[in-house]
This record gives C-alpha cells, sequence and structure tokens, in this order.
C-alpha cells in the first residue's frame, strides 16, 4: 500500500513510518520540516502544512490510505490544528477517491473514560493536566473527531492514553471507544494503527488502545513528554 503519515516527523509518525516501511508498504511522509527525515527506500517525502488545503491535496494525491499523528502543544489559546487539518484531509481524501483514514485522537476524548484502579491520576492528574492545562487541546480534538465522523470515509479514531517510548511492540490491548489503561507506547500505538488496516475491526468507530505489559518510568515520562519535548 502507499501510505500517507501526517506528523511523520513526530516521535508516534516515526513509529509508524518506520513499521510501514518495514512492513513493505511504501510511505509518504507528509511535514513541514523535510531535513528532519532522512531518505530511505520506500520513503518520499511531501512538504505541507497538514492545516493548509492545496498543499494536503497535492500530498495525498496517489495515496491508497491516510495516516494521521499529528499533534499541537498545550496553550491558553484557542487551537485549530486538529479540526484545520482534518478539514483539509478528508477534504483532499474525498476529491482524490481515497476511502481509508486513521487519525490520532485521546482516550481523554471519550468523556467517559476512566481508567480502573487509577485514583491519583482520575481525581488528580486527569483534571488538572488534561482536563484544565489541555482544554483548549481536547476541545479542538473533539472538534476534529466531529468532522471526520461526519465524512462518508472509512475512518477510525485512535484513542490512546498517556504515549510514552518503548523500544518494541508488546502484546497491546485495544478496545471499542476507549481502552482501560492509563499508559499507551508509540510502538504499540503504530503498531495498532498498522493491524487495523489490515483487519479492518474499527471501521467507523473509535478504537482505545493501551499497553499492559509494561508501564513507563515516570520520571523518564515526565521529563521526555513534559520538559525535553518543549
Ligand atoms: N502525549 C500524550 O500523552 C498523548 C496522549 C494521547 C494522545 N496524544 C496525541 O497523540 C498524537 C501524537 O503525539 P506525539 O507526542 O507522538 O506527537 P507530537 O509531538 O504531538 O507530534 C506533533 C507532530 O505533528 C506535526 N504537526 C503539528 N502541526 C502540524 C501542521 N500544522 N502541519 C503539519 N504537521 C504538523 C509536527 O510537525 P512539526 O515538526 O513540523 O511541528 C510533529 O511531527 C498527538 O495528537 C497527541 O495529542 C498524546
Amino acid at each position: 500500500m502507499r501510505i500517507a503519515v501526517f506528523g511523520a516527523n513526530g516521535p508516534t509518525g516515526r513509529r509508524l513510518t518506520d513499521q510501514a516501511l518495514a512492513a513493505g508498504h511504501q510511505v509518504v511522509a507528509v511535514t513541514r520540516r523535510p531535513g528532519s527525515l532522512a531518505p530511505r527506500p520506500g520513503l518520499t517525502v511531501a512538504v505541507a502544512d497538514a492545516t493548509d488545503p492545496v498543499a494536503v491535496d497535492e500530498a495525498v494525491e496517489g495515496t491508497d490510505v491516510v495516516l494521521s499523528a499529528l499533534g499541537a502543544r498545550f496553550a491558553k489559546e484557542r487551537i485549530s490544528t486538529y479540526s484545520a487539518s482534518a478539514t483539509a484531509i478528508t477534504t483532499a481524501m474525498a476529491r482524490h477517491g481515497i476511502g481509508r483514514l486513521l487519525v490520532v485522537s485521546s482516550s481523554i476524548a471519550d468523556p467517559h473514560w476512566r481508567p480502573t484502579g487509577a485514583h491519583f491520576f482520575n481525581h488528580v492528574l486527569d483534571p488538572l493536566v488534561n482536563r484544565r492545562l489541555g482544554r483548549t487541546l481536547h476541545e479542538d480534538m473533539r472538534r476534529m473527531e466531529d468532522v471526520i465522523r461526519r465524512t462518508g470515509l472509512d475512518w477510525t479514531l485512535v484513542r490512546p492514553s498517556g504515549l510514552f517510548e518503548h523500544p518494541v511492540v508488546t502484546d497491546y490491548h485495544t478496545a471499542e471507544t476507549s481502552a482501560d489503561g492509563v499508559f499507551t507506547a508509540r510502538t504499540d500505538l503504530a503498531a495498532s494503527m498498522l493491524r487495523e488496516l489490515g483487519e479492518r475491526r474499527y471501521v467507523r468507530t473509535a478504537m482505545g488502545v493501551v499497553t499492559t505489559e509494561v508501564k513507563p518510568n515516570i520520571a523518564k515520562l515526565i521529563w521526555n513528554e513534559g520538559v525535553k519535548k518543549k
């Protein structure tokens, strides 16, 4: 398959690209910073801001499926990256007759998601970090989900929990709507999306994905996601 990957130079996008190439697919890596991706067999780099309809239209032309792992940073102000990119991507896909779309969203997009046994997370971290500091980001993620749901495409909204780095794919767990767990390794997130391309278990619905076999080192997670990434 020829797969367009949005957010290809982000941490999940790199995993997606690596795993797709390793599985024998061709990848069109869509990025605003082409210099950040080294040339490799099977990899084409397309330069586009994902919110620019003309650039997105050109980037997806000739691809069979579209995967998006792009993301924005927390901000006080209104965020529109998710909804604007979803509008540009779905419009371009419809125009080119590309039917299959998998987009990374978040477990937070499910208003009923409360992982079992995670008292401190549910009562302290989630209200403070996700629902207060990340309020505008998650509002736009929900707008993105609405944009995608309204299309006639074969979409899957992919909802991971707290992302962390782990070197290998584990025996991750998926579930409709959202999955019961606080963390998701990016390797597992990428693997679940590529598997769903073949299996089509979650077409026109949301797929939660969580990692249960390993847990992140919390100090490392805070350093990687909260300090180093800024
Ligand atoms: N962190 C968590 O715990 C967590 C939990 C659940 C869900 N998520 C979601 O998972 C997704 C992936 O997260 P991640 O941490 O792997 O990646 P990330 O750091 O959010 O990656 C951002 C990527 O999106 C690209 N991007 C942003 N705006 C763009 C635009 N307008 N046009 C083109 N590319 C654009 C960035 O490219 P540039 O390099 O050009 O900026 C970068 O490649 C995000 O949507 C995030 O919100 C995260």
